[in-house]
């Protein structure tokens, strides 16, 4: 037991160093160019553009990465995430996965 804690310990200090840590105030401050689009908090108006609410931090930093690489082509996102560094990507990633997406607008009641 305490060998795996110690080794859990060890994989999530690994983990930790490499990823950067998105900041969601940072991330907000930054997102008003993406409001346009895929609205304040990112629940876009329109089907025309992906809700980003509420969406996993690693999606987001993998789709904003995929962009920048050219593994996702879009004429548009391309040049949104272009500029954006990496400190940029983690920091609109915490604040979008952060804020409540409006996919999940089915209240069950009993
Ligand atoms: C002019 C409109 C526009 C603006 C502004 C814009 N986007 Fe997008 N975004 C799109 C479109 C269109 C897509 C879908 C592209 C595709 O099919 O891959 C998209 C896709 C995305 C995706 C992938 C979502 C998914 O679930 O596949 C992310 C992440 C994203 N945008 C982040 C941003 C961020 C962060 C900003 C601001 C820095 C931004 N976008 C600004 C139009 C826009």
């Amino acid at each position: 037991m305490r060998i795996l804690s110690s080794l859990t310990a060890a994989l999530l200090l690994v983990h930790g160093s490499v990823q950067a840590a998105g900041d969601i105030d940072a991330g907000k401050a930054k997102s008003a160019p993406c409001a346009a689009c895929h609205g304040a908090d990112g629940n876009s108006p329109t089907t025309a553009f992906p809700i980003l609410a509420g969406q996993y931090q690693d999606y987001l930093m993998r789709a904003m990465e995929d962009y920048q690489t050219g593994k996702r082509n879009n004429p548009i996102m391309t040049g949104f995430a272009a500029p954006l560094t990496k400190q940029d990507r983690a920091d609109l990633a915490a604040y979008f996965s952060s804020q409540k997406s409006s996919l999940y607008t089915v209240e069950y009641s009993d």
